[in-house]
């Protein structure tokens, strides 16, 4: 693919469902925004610092409240701030329209857009030639390196959202490939720990839910990984009832899983026993075509890891005699010995898809350290190599400490007779 990059004057200034929407995408910006007061305190300081004067900052996110209220904190930084899409299903109309409307920052994304217009969005953002890039999958990244190349020059770093866009900045390390610094925002401790355990657990049931009504008590719900999002996806079903199996291929992580308390098995054996099923592993077609031909019947499979790619729907739409919209975000899939298969959210994030993806309060600290990570690669601009860096943990310190001051919470500080203690190697039994 080719194309040609307009002179940032020059470039859209948006496309989105529609403008007239906006009034109410700002009440939900104001809502997200009382649930995340670090973000807001960041704001404040930056509205009065100006880190980003004079940059530009292309945030490939989903589009939600919580973006929102981050790419208006980047705006308060003084950045020319422009929002794309960064997943055809989760981008919530209302926001976007307000995101032009009422703070002037240019939005690229229409929810249920085809992959066509998705890519284009891309490149439509990439015509604002972009100092920084946040990106939520390294979709943004991987494009202005492979095909819009002559934008490299522009750029003085990235930040990272998520472990399927790290596994990627790290291969692009291996192969000599990445252009510039990258911040791996999800290595973050106040990240991964809040937002892939209780960001995703949360939301991944509320996606199943709205998707589908059914209740979760008693149901046998196997969830496909167990990392921070996978343990959140099990933690949230046990609490609603729910008998967990878990699937795993490293096995640390399925010890874990059996000494929390589930059942552990592969994805064969569980494929006959699960009446919901959640991909949360990052990897491809972890439920195949051999799975799909065990299931019961009424078997309910979606995925809230980052790409469409877990769930093998090829096959299982070759296996089908018949496909029935039955609600939205979801579909049933009719085989030859007349078994139904549903599919929630066709195969994409069900937490975005069919609900709102996490709360803003755990956002908070996501965003948090997306802000962060951007004013650290401007700070240090010009010290930093071609890596992938995780922020200084006294960032994650100052993160943590805001959203418990937040909380009404306190905590200890260590007293001088401690600091001595750890301090001394002499003393012991
Ligand atoms: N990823 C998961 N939930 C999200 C949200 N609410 N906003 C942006 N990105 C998200």
């Amino acid at each position: 693919m080719t194309t040609t990059t307009l002179e940032p004057e020059t470039a859209q200034r948006h496309d989105i469902k529609d403008l007239a929407l906006s009034p109410q995408g700002r009440k939900q910006i104001d809502w997200a925004d009382r649930d995340m007061p670090v973000l807001r305190a960041i704001r404040e300081r930056f509205e009065r610092e100006q880190p980003f004067k004079g940059l530009k900052v292309v945030s490939c996110n989903h589009i939600t409240k919580e973006t929102a209220n981050l790419c208006r904190t980047l705006k308060a930084g003084g950045a020319d701030s422009i929002l794309i899409a960064s997943n055809p299903l989760s981008t919530q109309d209302d926001v976007a329209a307000s995101l032009v409307v009422d703070f002037g920052i240019p939005v690229f994304g229409i929810k249920g857009e085809d992959a066509a217009t998705y890519t284009r969005h891309v490149n439509l953002a990439l015509d604002f030639q972009p100092n920084v890039i946040i990106d939520d999958g390294s979709d943004v990244v991987a494009t202005l390196v492979q095909h819009r190349s002559e934008l490299i020059p522009h750029v003085l770093g990235s930040t990272e959202e998520t472990t399927t866009g790290i596994v990627r900045l790290k291969a692009m390390v291996a192969d000599g490939k990445l252009p510039w610094p990258a911040i791996a925002v999800n290595d973050a401790q106040t990240k991964h720990l809040f937002d892939n355990r209780y960001g995703t657990g949360q939301s991944t049931l509320d996606g199943i839910i709205r998707a589908t009504n059914v209740l979760i008590a008693g149901k046998n719900v196997v969830v496909a990984g167990y990392g921070w999002c996978g343990k959140g996806c099990a933690m949230r079903a046990r609490g609603l009832g729910a008998n967990v199996i878990v699937t795993e291929i490293d096995p640390i992580k399925a010890l874990e899983a059996v000494m929390d308390g589930f059942r552990v098995m592969p994805m064969a054996e569980a494929a006959p026993l699960g009446d919901i099923f959640v991909t949360v592993t990052g990897n491809r077609h972890v439920i195949d075509k051999h799975h799909f031909a065990v299931m019961r019947d009424g078997a309910m499979v979606c995925n809230s890891g980052h790409f469409d790619i877990e769930l093998n729907l090829v096959s299982l739409t070759e296996m089908a005699t018949s496909r029935n919209p039955i609600r939205p975000f979801m579909e049933g899939f009719t085989l030859a010995d007349g078994r139904q298969i549903f599919v929630l959210g066709e195969g994409r994030l069900i937490n975005l898809a069919a609900a709102e993806g996490h709360p803003a309060s755990v956002m908070d600290m996501s965003f948090a350290n997306q802000a962060l990570a951007v004013e650290y690669l401007v700070k240090n601009k010009g010290t930093l190599t071609n890596q992938v860096y995780t922020l200084p943990v006294e960032v994650d310190h100052t993160i943590a400490r805001l959203k418990l001051q937040s909380m009404g919470i306190s905590v200890d500080t260590l007293t001088p007779e401690m600091v001595a203690y750890q301090a001394s190697w002499s003393e012991g039994t």
